[in-house]
This record gives C-alpha cells, sequence and structure tokens, in this order.
C-alpha cells in the first residue's frame, strides 16, 4: 500500500473476498482441514494421553467448569484437551508477540486456529475503499480531543453475541446505524442483525462474487446497500437474533431506521478519528488473528498481516494514554466493540494501538448517514 502525499483511499488493497468473522464454530462442517486436524490429533493419540493428569489437563477442566463445556464422547474430550494444550502454547507466544495486551484462556480456547479463523472462504483480491461509493473527502483534524469515547454519549448498545454464526459483519452494520441514529435523533435502538443474516445478499459492485452471505461472512458496505434497497432495518425486538439463517421475516411496516448514504474512509487514521468523533461509531475490518487469546490491555502485535482482514467490528472510540506495564509506557489505542459477548476481552471490547494501521484496522472504514 502506498502512503504518499494526500489521502490515501482503500482502493486496489488486497482483502478476502469476505469478512467470514475468524469463528467458524462449526466443528464438523463439511470441510477436508477438519478431517486433516481430525487425522492430525489421531496420529498425535499417543502425545495427548501424555497430557493425562498434567498441569494442562487441570487447566482444561477449570475451563471447561467456567465456560460450561461438555463433550459428547471421550474422544472429542480427549481431541479438544489436545487443541486446548496448543492453545496455552499459542497464547504464550502471542504473548511474546504482542506484549502491551494480555493473551491467555478465552472461551475459544478449545477450538483450533484453522476452526477459529474460517479463512477458507474468498482470500482474493477486491478494492476494500470501492463500492461503487465516492470515498468521504478528507476532513479538517485541527481540534480533536486526545480522548474520545461513544459510549460515554450514550451512542453504543449493549455488546452482543454473535455466536457461532459467521456474522460480525451484520453486527458492525447495526452498530454504526444505531450510532448514526442516535447521532440524529436522540434515540438509542437495538437493531436486528437477523435481518441481515436472512434477507441481506448484496454483492460487491467489483467483487460481484463477495456476496453477504448470512452466517458465511458478508461486508459492511454491502449491507448498508442492502438497508437502502429494503427500504430500512428493524428493532432487534421485532426481528430477534437467532444465529443461523432462516427465511426472510422482514416486514416494511416494521421499518425503525432508514439508511440514506454511507461512504468509505480514508487509509489515514488521523482522518478516521476525525469521522468517529464528527460522525459517529464506524464499521471496520480487521484481522483478528490476536482475538482468539486476548484477554484485555492495549494489543499492538510486532507483526500482523495487514491483508487479511476476516473480521467485522465497530470502532467506537480512542484514548491517548494505554499504559502497558510491560513496555513501562503509554500508548494510544482505538476502543472496537466485538460482537463476541460480554465475558470476551475487556466486558467484550477490544484495545488495538493507533497510528500503525495494526492489524488493517485502517483499510476497511465506512460510515453510514441515516434518513429522517
Ligand atoms: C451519497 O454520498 C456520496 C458521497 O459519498 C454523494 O456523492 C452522494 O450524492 C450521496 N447520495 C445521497 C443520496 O445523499
Ligand atoms: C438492547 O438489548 C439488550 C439485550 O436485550 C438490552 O439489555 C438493552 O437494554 C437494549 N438496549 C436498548 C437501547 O434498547
Ligand atoms: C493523514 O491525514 C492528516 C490530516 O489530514 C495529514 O496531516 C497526514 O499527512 C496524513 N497522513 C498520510 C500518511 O497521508
Amino acid at each position: 500500500m502506498k502512503e504518499g502525499g494526500g489521502l490515501v483511499y482503500a482502493v486496489g488493497v488486497v482483502i478476502p473476498l469476505l469478512l467470514t468473522c475468524a469463528l467458524l464454530t462449526q466443528l464438523h462442517a463439511a470441510n477436508p482441514e477438519n478431517d486433516q486436524i481430525i487425522l492430525q490429533v489421531t496420529d498425535n493419540y499417543h502425545a495427548i494421553h501424555h497430557l493425562l493428569g498434567t498441569a494442562a489437563e487441570l487447566r482444561f477442566k477449570t475451563f471447561m467448569e467456567e465456560y460450561g463445556k461438555e463433550y459428547p464422547t471421550r474422544a472429542e474430550y480427549l481431541h479438544r484437551l489436545g487443541v486446548f494444550a496448543k492453545n496455552l502454547i499459542r497464547a504464550v507466544e502471542h504473548q511474546a508477540m504482542d506484549p502491551t495486551a494480555v493473551h491467555g484462556v478465552t472461551q475459544f480456547s478449545d477450538l483450533s486456529q484453522e476452526e477459529f479463523e474460517g479463512m477458507y472462504m474468498g482470500v482474493k483480491g477486491g478494492g476494500a475503499g470501492e463500492n461503487g461509493v465516492a470515498a468521504a473527502a478528507e476532513m479538517e483534524v485541527g481540534d480533536l480531543p486526545e480522548s474520545f469515547d461513544w459510549r460515554e454519549r450514550g451512542a453504543v448498545t449493549d455488546v452482543k453475541m454473535q455466536g457461532t454464526c459467521g456474522s460480525c459483519w451484520a453486527f458492525s452494520t447495526t452498530g454504526a446505524i444505531e450510532g448514526a441514529n442516535f447521532i440524529a435523533t436522540g434515540k438509542l435502538l437495538n437493531l436486528s442483525e437477523q435481518q441481515l443474516v436472512d434477507c441481506d445478499h448484496a454483492c460487491d459492485v467489483k467483487e460481484r462474487k463477495a456476496c453477504d452471505d448470512g452466517c458465511s461472512g458478508g461486508l459492511m458496505t454491502n449491507a448498508y446497500k442492502y438497508v437502502i434497497e429494503a427500504g430500512g432495518i428493524e428493532e432487534e425486538d421485532s426481528y430477534p437474533y437467532t444465529g443461523k439463517r432462516g427465511q426472510c421475516r422482514f416486514r416494511d411496516e416494521k421499518v425503525a431506521v432508514k439508511v440514506a448514504n454511507f461512504t468509505t474512509i480514508p487509509i489515514n487514521e488521523t482522518q478516521i478519528a476525525a469521522y468517529l468523533v464528527r460522525h459517529g461509531p464506524l464499521a471496520v475490518g480487521l484481522n483478528a488473528v490476536f482475538m482468539q487469546t486476548y484477554i484485555g490491555g492495549v494489543s499492538c502485535p510486532l507483526i500482523c498481516g495487514k491483508k487479511w482482514l476476516n473480521h467485522g467490528v465497530l470502532l467506537v472510540g480512542y484514548g491517548s494514554r494505554g499504559y502497558s506495564i510491560l513496555r513501562f509506557g503509554y500508548k494510544p489505542y482505538w476502543i472496537i466493540k466485538n460482537s463476541w459477548g460480554k465475558r470476551w476481552g475487556e466486558q467484550g471490547y477490544y484495545r488495538l494501538c493507533k497510528g500503525h494501521g495494526m492489524c488493517g484496522m485502517n483499510t476497511m472504514v465506512s460510515a453510514v448517514m441515516t434518513k429522517t
């Protein structure tokens, strides 16, 4: 990516076709990779037996209790124990790579990286900033506050839970519309992700195969287009979340918020901050690889691929002084709302360091305007 003079837009950046939410938890989905994993584990049968009675198994049992995990068979228990032990090592590796955050056991510690990342679909190029919309114009950045948080201003709904459905893109979309609607009307509403999961099949203008696909991934810019064309989005209460793709049950008369337009934001974190403050919470795509083991702190990995965007989230604020015990210093950070429930991360939130295009967070940012 070239960062030259003036504004750099997300054009021609290589991104995956769809955001698959880094959360493929259908363990036995028809996928040859899973068979591969199971084979490897079978090969490792003796290695896993060596784990029995160790500290790793003790931690596994604590983990099962804490997150209410149950495995139907002894074989599955052993398999998950093996995966868990590997994830203990991965957490240590992530800790070494990302010393300003804390990494450890999370509710995803019994999923292999492959299961978690769900990166099987669509990893071809596409223009992140291109979706038939002009990118936003440069915004004045002179008087931006040192820190800012839309949660304190009432523009952000409670952290939600996508469950075992690759619908992060729908949560990122509703978050952006909820914020824009709050700023326009003063009313905070929970909007329906399920409507998007069931009804939205909108495709990218350039990458015609990148179409929103329920629990298998999607893009926020496609979803705005869908909401514009459908005539609006319902509230959560009238179209509740099930976490499974079903028949479209959208009803015109239940529309709570209409969308007028949307725009993509330049690849420049100063500009992103200006849009966040002046416009509202922004939908963001990023590479979620460090999020599987994230417990808290400001995540600032030494290496985090910027082209492998696989997760859709919501940017709600930033801070200038995130204290890092390990680096004995302060770091500016972004505040990111996730959709993995409140037990994940910092009460459902992720802090990512600001100013480095970390994990590609600056390449797929969008704002939405509601219609009143
Ligand atoms: C939507 O936004 C684009 C620029 O981002 C602008 O050119 C266009 O006129 C807007 N359309 C409407 C209907 O407001
Ligand atoms: C959104 O839904 C959650 C969970 O049902 C609820 O606790 C919260 O009060 C709702 N927020 C608004 C603004 O309606
Ligand atoms: C980002 O935007 C700011 C403010 O508009 C500008 O001063 C800065 O030069 C831009 N950075 C890059 C790398 O283009």
